[in-house]
């Protein structure tokens, strides 16, 4: 086994980045896929804490290659940045390789997201105002400006005079805004294209060939399956696939050259944004599991809304994503509760169904059934082998292993590397 793939099996912020980095110890290579600047993974080492947008999260190995593939949309101020911080902490970036191919956030896009949302006003999707989904769109408009177009003086030029002038036709016809000043921002983007150009290659080549040479890669998802365009609660989405197959639209790596599939699990749910989530708990235990969790977001550092864990949507993951294994993080959140829940199955007018609805309408009326489970009530976070989790612990994971169908591969019990059991071996 060479290729694993790490994807969120939720709504986001189960813990990517630290299942990230505690497996990046023995791959070559860490790949980003999707998404952008949305992303917050967080890595704890030593003390030590690390917020990535759109850096990998191996990039605190030295040595370990971290690629971010053409599925993603990278904003070049926020990337230069993440690489300045990183260098100012003494990590080593030398091995940071940008896709030619990867679309480029440009200004436009941030303001067309935040004008969006107002638009949208009560019915907005809570976006993280990064210009993502605005990017996505130019991208399949045929109008974005792709890295090697950026590193293209004269390209670069030419294509962003020609889009600036639709979008500020949109921005005074349609948004009574003031118009962009194009001048300004080639200069700003000429100055970001010369930082990038040493990272930038094409990705496609190298990964296909490190996987020939039996290199080990991890493909690190962004964002979660109920955030995917096409399989999340649309349109309270992303613009992007999440999902594992979105590895091989993202960084042209064919499908059958995957050979695992990890899906993280957060032992409850939380989800940022506007939206459906069938299992939220509006009400004290709610409060009490973004108390206990300090549930508030790394990008927005929004409150995030809280509920019990619903193995529904981990089972519908799974089935989306061919999930091999899950690697369940923050179960000591759960230590202080005296009794836990877990969402085995949906009902809708007493009926149990065995799909997750498309129609919002239809999903709002789900009545969650549950499972309810004795606490442990004690200090699981420096258990390091799965034997000695309290049993109630095991029956509670055990328990979602069975209804979901998925083995459980890694159990996080803490923020810190060394705060994971591994219950299986990832790469041969
Ligand atoms: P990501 O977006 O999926 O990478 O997740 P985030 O980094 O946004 O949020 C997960 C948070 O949980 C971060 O602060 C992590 O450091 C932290 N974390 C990850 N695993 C564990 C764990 O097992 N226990 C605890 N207490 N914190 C964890
Ligand atoms: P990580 O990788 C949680 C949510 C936003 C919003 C919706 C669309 O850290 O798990 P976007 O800016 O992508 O157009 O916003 O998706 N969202 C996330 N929620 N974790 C994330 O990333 C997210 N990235 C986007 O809150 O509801
Ligand atoms: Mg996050």
């Amino acid at each position: 086994m060479s290729t694993v793939v790490i994807s969120g099996a939720l709504w986001g912020d189960e813990g990517k980045g630290k299942i990230v980095d505690a497996l990046a110890a023995q791959a070559d290579t860490v790949v980003r896929f999707q998404g952008g600047s949305n992303a917050g993974h967080t890595v704890s080492v030593g003390g030590e804490e690390y917020k990535l947008r759109l850096l990998p999260s191996g990039i605190l190995y030295k040595g370990t290659t971290c690629v971010i593939a053409n599925g993603v949309v990278v904003d070049p101020q926020c990337l230069i940045e993440e690489i300045d911080n990183m260098k100012a902490r003494g990590v080593d970036t030398s091995n940071i390789r940008l896709s030619n191919r990867a679309h480029v956030v440009m200004p436009w896009h941030k303001l067309f997201d935040e004008l969006a949302e107002n638009f949208r006003g009560e019915n907005k999707i809570g976006t993280t105002k990064r210009g993502i989904g605005p990017c996505y769109i130019d991208k399949a408009d045929r109008i974005g400006i792709r890295v090697c177009d950026l590193i293209d003086r004269q390209d670069f030029s030419d294509k962003v005079r020609s889009v600036v002038e639709l979008k500020n036709l949109i921005l005074e016809k349609v948004y009574n805004h003031a118009p962009l000043d194009v001048e300004e921002i080639i200069r700003e983007y000429e100055v970001y294209a010369e930082k990038i150009r040493p990272f930038v290659c094409d990705t496609i080549s190298l990964l296909n060939s490190q996987i020939d040479a039996g290199k080990k890669i991890l493909f690190e998802g962004a964002q979660a399956t109920m955030l995917d365009i096409d399989y999340g609660t649309y349109p309270f989405v992303t613009s992007s696939h999440p999902i594992s197959g979105g590895v091989g639209i993202g960084a042209g790596v064919a499908p059958k050259k995957i050979d695992t599939v990890v899906g993280v699990v957060k032992a409850y749910c939380t989800r940022v944004g506007s939206g459906p989530f069938p299992t939220e708990q509006l009400n004290p235990v709610g409060d009490k599991l973004r108390e206990a969790g300090r549930e508030f977001g790394t990008v927005t550092g929004r409150p995030r809304r809280c509920g019990w864990l619903d193995a529904c949507v981990v089972k519908y993951a799974g089935q989306l994503s061919g999930t091999d294994y899950m690697a369940v993080t923050r179960l000591d959140i759960l230590d202080s509760f005296d009794e836990i829940k877990m969402c085995t199955a949906y009902k809708i007018d007493g009926a149990i169904i065995n799909e997750i609805p498309a129609s919002l309408k239809v999903l709002a009326k789900v009545e969650p059934v549950y499972e309810i489970f004795a606490g442990w009530q004690c200090d699981i976070s420096k258990i390091r082998r799965f034997e000695d989790l309290p049993l109630n612990a095991k029956i509670y994971l055990e328990r979602l292993a069975s209804v979901t169908g998925i083995k459980l591969g890694i159990v996080s019990v803490g923020a810190n590397r060394d705060q994971t059991i591994f219950l299986a071996d990832f790469f041969d």
